[in-house]
């Protein structure tokens, strides 16, 4: 393999990246240092960014287990600037084949508690292996098996237990000290792992292993995927062989829609965020005073609610997998639609109460990754990750170090009942065999008034990641901020049901007294968003990763 000269490499800090050089760039902004570092490195062996990208997902579900991993699944933005065309990927997980939609109800029509959040019936068929494999023949260079070993040699020489993930272990201890496969792993000394303790994950390592040699089957026809099923099957889940052979990854068509003079490229339906995302940009357009500003004023923050409000309404009313039930994309993005949504807004008194649902408990903190790798001369790539719940389901498939996800939590398990990031979902999003559960992963792509690239952004965070990423391109191209202010700067959150809006501390008081004058339902709530944002224009290339997280920022000039 013929290995490209390069003539600079900045380590930068932590968190924040950036750089005048005329040289080419290459940034990757992701929640896993190793995950950073084996990007750059596979770009430094003469690898596109596919061949970053593939290397950094299966990185990052080693490095970061109890938010992503092989056992779930994701979505990909990907321009490829040769080509000058943007890709949209979906390979999130599926319901099995024997899914049914009142699976989690008992004979009263009730919902049986946790039955969609713990344990094995609440898993759905993971995708990320076929996503990565289908991606990467598509648009890769690099050898398959190649961009495997960084994560195999990861996962077999370990790692120390950093903050994040002393901090899960903690919080997840009887769990794991109860679950024979996880204990093996995650424990020592009948003990979870403590901070700077080794992770040593050999099984997942023979696992990898198998994928480098036999691909795609290496994980959806081979003795891996013989243990998941039974492991499955021996606690009475539902995932058969069959639900492995059928599994395929989707190519969508990205959302899009003009904001300012930016053009925006979002997650389709099996996601939310994307629609939701250009909506609210194109509200904002609408109805927020004036762009001449970087600081939100209190009336902005009124209608940046009101707007975070009607977006979720039409979330929990229209969105579904558009597979299986119609959405109406274009009618949600349209400007005829959304003019009669800025009338609704602008003869709206006060915040509209809902009394359906006060407070619902949220059970889990949310978790998932996003990173970017973007290289000004080949283009950007935004994936967010997922296994859905802090460690997923809570199972691990017997002898094969994978953690299995509790994706089935996001469909709505019966209407009415929140999911455990409080949302709500309506019929579309019901259950039924092979159907995606509804997603707020937003990986997001922009391009200024010259079709350049111009952001390339994420986060993790549930439902609220489709606030996060709007929030943070508002800041960024209509109060023009700086994308540090804009990434680490205080957000809200509303989410239609239940009712409350939720602030961080450091909103500013003046605007804290404003909004509970008016009556707002505050809740004070630390964003649980890790935003990771690259920022491009003409001499500048800027990689910020949320200060809020463990965020990982590298730059190659070359
Ligand atoms: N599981 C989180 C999401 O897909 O939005």
């Amino acid at each position: 393999m013929k290995n490209i000269l390069l003539s600079v490499v900045l380590l930068c800090g932590l968190l924040t990246c950036s750089s005048f050089e005329q040289k080419r760039q290459f940034i990757v902004t992701s929640q896993g240092k190793v995950t950073s570092q084996i990007a750059l490195k596979i770009k430094e062996l003469g690898g596109n960014i596919i061949d970053s990208f593939v290397a950094a997902s299966f990185a990052i579900s080693v490095e970061r287990p109890f938010s992503t991993g092989i056992g779930g699944g994701g979505f990909l933005m990907y321009f490829d600037k040769k080509m000058n065309k943007v890709y949209s990927y979906d390979f999130r997980e599926r319901a099995p084949l024997a899914a049914d939609r009142d699976m989690y109800l008992d004979q009263k029509g009730n919902y049986i508690k946790d039955s969609s959040r713990k344990g094995v019936l609440s898993v759905a068929v993971p995708g990320l292996v076929a996503g990565l494999y289908d991606i990467h023949k598509k648009h890769g260079k690099l050898p398959w098996k190649l961009l495997l070993k960084p994560a195999i040699e990861l996962a077999e020489s370990g790692f120390p237990v950093y903050p994040d993930l002393a901090k899960v272990l903690e919080k997840r201890k009887k769990l794991i000290l109860s679950q024979g496969s996880m204990n093996k792993v995650f424990s020592k000394k009948s003990q979870v792992l403590q901070l700077g303790d080794s992770v040593i994950q050999k099984d997942l390592a023979k696992t990898l292993r198998e994928i480098a040699i036999k691909g795609r089957n290496g994980f959806y026809d081979s003795w891996v995927t013989r243990q998941i099923v039974k492991t499955v099957k021996k606690a009475k889940g539902i995932l058969s062989k069959k639900d492995f052979s059928s599994y395929q990854m989707k190519t969508r068509n990205a959302v899009e829609g003009k904001f300012l003079n930016f053009n925006v490229f979002s997650m389709p339906p099996p996601s939310s965020g994307g629609i939701h995302i250009i909506q609210m940009l194109k509200l904002a357009e609408n109805l927020l005073k004036n762009n001449k500003k970087t600081s939100v004023s209190n009336k902005d923050y009124e209608k940046i609610i009101a707007i975070m409000q009607r977006a979720y309404k039409d979330r929990a009313d229209y969105l579904g997998d558009a597979d299986f039930v119609k959405v109406p994309v274009k009618k949600l993005v349209s400007d005829a639609y959304l003019s009669q949504i800025v009338q609704l807004i602008k003869n709206q008194k006060s915040y509209i109460n809902k009394d359906h649902i006060k407070n619902p408990k949220i059970q889990e903190n949310e978790e998932t990754t996003h990173f970017n790798i973007v290289d000004d001369s080949e283009g950007m790539i935004s994936s967010t990750q997922t296994i859905n719940g802090w460690w997923g389901s809570g199972v691990m498939a017997e002898g094969t170090g994978v953690i299995l996800n509790n994706e089935m939590d996001d469909f709505s398990v019966k209407a009415g009942v929140p999911n455990m990031f409080g949302a709500i979902g309506g019929l579309q999003n019901a259950i039924a065999p092979q159907k995606t559960p509804l997603s707020s992963m937003s990986p997001t792509l922009i391009f200024d008034q010259d079709n350049k690239m111009h952001m390339s952004l994420g986060a993790p965070g549930g439902t609220r990641i489709i606030t996060c990423v709007w929030q943070t391109v508002l800041k960024s191209l209509w109060y023009k901020q700086s994308l540090k202010d804009a990434v680490n700067g205080p957000r809200i959150h509303q989410q239609w049901s239940p009712d409350k809006v939720e602030f961080e501390k450091s909103l500013d008081s003046s605007v804290q007294k404003y909004l509970l004058a008016k009556g707002y339902p505050l809740k004070e709530r630390v964003s649980p968003c890790k935003v990771q944002a690259v920022k491009l224009s003409a001499k500048k290339m800027i990689g910020v990763s949320d200060s809020r997280g463990e965020g990982h920022v590298l730059r190659l000039s070359y």
